[in-house]
C-alpha cells in the first residue's frame, strides 16, 4: 500500500523511463490497468437495457451495458469466437450483443445464445462456459467505474473517500450536460499530465493571469487509499480574482459549498488513480479521463455540466484554443496564438505540459528538490509511489 499521508520531504520517484519509453508504457498498459478501476461513465448513460459505453482501461477494451433486469454488467470487448471487437463507441446494442464476424449472439448478460450452424460446425461448444470474458463495474454518485477483472470491489477501492462531502448531485434537475465531448490530443506522458494536476505549488505562477493561485499555503492535498483530493482553504482571493465565475454562481446555481470553501462550487478537485480527474467548480461540474496512446501521447477527454441555462463558462470544443475542425480535438498545432495570451488556464497547463515532455527526452533530464507541503508538490512523490506499488517489481 502506499502511505496514507503525504511523505514530509518529497522527491521524485520515478526515473526518466518511466515517462519516455515504450517499455514502461506497455508495462503499465497490461499491469497498472489490470488492477485498477477506470471512468465508464455517467448512470444517465445507462438508461435503457442494452444501452452500452465501451472504454479503453490501458490495452483493455471493456464494456459496460445495462442489462434485460436493469443491472449494469461489464466485459471484455471480444468474441469468444475469433476475439473479434464486438461494439464501437456507444449506443444502445438492442436485446443482444451480435458479432459482426459470424454472427455468434450473446445475452446483455453475457451468456452465449446462439451460433450459425452450431451442429454442424461446433459440435462439442460448451455454450454455457463460453460467455464475454467478465469484468467488474461499480457505481458511485451516478459515476460508473469499470475493472478489466471479474468480482472486484468498487466500495473497498473507493474506502473512505465514500464518506466525504461531494459536491453535485449529477442527476439533479438543476444540472444539464453541456453539448460537446472535448477531447484534447497531448504531446506528453499520462503521468505528466496527472503531476501537472495535482501540483499545487505552480497554480500562481503558470496560472498568474488566469487562476492566480491558490498560492500553495492555500492547498490542501488529502488521501484516501490509492486516491488524493484538493481543496482550497482560500476564502476571499478567488472572489478577486474570477469575479465573473463567482458572480454567477451566486445566483440560485444549484452548486453546493464543498469543504474549507466558501464560493459555493470552488475548490475540490478528485483525482482518481490513475486517470479521473473529478473537477466541482463555481461553473459548474467536469469529468476528464485520461487515455494514453503512448510514451509520449495521451488523450484527455471531458465532459462537463452547468446549472441548466447558464453557459458562462460552456467549453464548447469550438471555442477552445488549439481547436482542429478535421479531428474534432484540442492540440497545440493548433494554437493561433501564445499559450499564455489564451487567458485559458487549461491551455497553460497542456503548453507546460508539453515543455516537460520534450525536456524528458534528454539522457541529462533530472529532477531537483520537490516543494514541501500539502499545497506544494508532496502529492506528486505520493502519486509516483502509487504508481510504483501496481508495476512490476
Ligand atoms: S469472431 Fe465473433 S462470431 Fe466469429
Ligand atoms: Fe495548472
Amino acid at each position: 500500500m502506499p502511505p496514507d499521508a503525504l511523505p514530509d520531504q518529497p522527491k521524485q520517484q520515478l526515473p526518466r523511463e518511466a515517462y519516455v519509453s515504450d517499455s514502461w508504457y506497455e508495462a503499465e498498459q497490461k499491469t497498472l490497468f489490470s488492477k485498477c478501476w477506470s471512468f465508464a461513465g455517467v448512470t444517465m448513460d445507462f438508461t435503457e437495457p442494452g444501452d452500452f459505453r465501451t472504454i479503453q482501461a490501458g490495452a483493455y477494451a471493456l464494456i459496460v451495458i445495462r442489462d434485460a433486469n436493469g443491472d449494469l454488467r461489464a466485459f471484455h470487448n471480444q468474441c469468444r469466437h475469433r476475439g473479434t471487437e464486438l461494439l464501437e463507441g456507444c449506443g444502445n446494442a438492442g436485446k443482444t450483443i451480435v458479432c459482426p464476424y459470424h454472427n455468434w449472439v450473446y445475452n446483455l448478460d453475457g451468456a452465449l445464445r446462439g451460433v450459425p450452424a452450431q451442429r454442424e460446425c461446433f459440435p462439442d461448444l460448451d455454450k454455457k462456459a463460453t460467455a464475454l470474458f467478465g469484468a467488474s463495474v461499480g457505481v458511485f454518485r451516478n459515476l460508473v467505474f469499470v475493472h478489466p477483472e471479474p468480482d472486484q470491489s468498487f466500495d473497498a477501492w473507493l474506502g473512505d473517500l465514500a464518506q466525504i462531502p461531494w459536491p453535485h448531485d449529477l442527476a439533479s434537475s438543476e444540472l444539464q450536460e453541456n453539448p460537446d465531448d472535448v477531447v484534447y490530443e497531448i504531446n506528453c506522458n499520462w503521468k505528466v499530465f496527472f503531476e501537472n494536476a495535482i501540483d499545487g505549488y505552480h497554480l500562481a505562477y503558470l496560472h498568474k493571469d488566469t487562476l492566480g493561485g491558490p498560492t500553495h499555503d492555500k492547498n490542501l492535498w488529502e488521501v484516501f487509499g490509492h486516491n488524493m483530493v484538493w481543496w482550497s482553504t482560500e476564502r476571499e482571493g478567488v472572489k478577486h480574482r474570477i469575479p465573473q465565475f463567482v458572480e454567477s454562481s451566486a445566483k440560485g446555481s444549484g452548486l453546493k459549498t464543498v469543504r474549507n470553501a466558501e464560493t459555493p462550487g470552488y475548490g475540490g478537485v478528485y483525482m482518481l488513480f490513475p486517470t479521473t480527474i473529478l473537477t466541482p467548480n463555481p461553473w459548474g461540474f467536469s469529468i476528464s479521463t485520461m487515455e494514453p496512446v503512448d510514451a509520449n501521447t495521451t488523450l484527455l477527454r471531458v465532459r462537463n455540466w452547468s446549472p441548466k441555462g447558464w453557459f458562462t463558462y460552456t467549453h464548447r470544443a469550438a471555442d477552445i484554443p488549439g481547436y482542429d475542425p478535421e479531428s474534432g480535438r484540442i492540440k497545440s498545432s493548433h494554437w493561433t496564438q501564445h499559450p499564455l495570451e489564451t487567458g485559458d488556464f487549461q491551455t497553460e497547463d497542456v503548453w507546460v505540459c508539453e515543455k516537460m515532455q520534450r525536456a524528458l527526452q534528454s539522457p541529462r533530464y533530472q529532477v531537483g528538490p520537490l516543494a514541501k507541503g500539502a499545497g506544494g508538490e508532496a502529492a506528486i512523490d505520493f502519486f509516483q509511489q502509487t504508481v510504483l506499488e501496481f508495476m512490476p517489481k
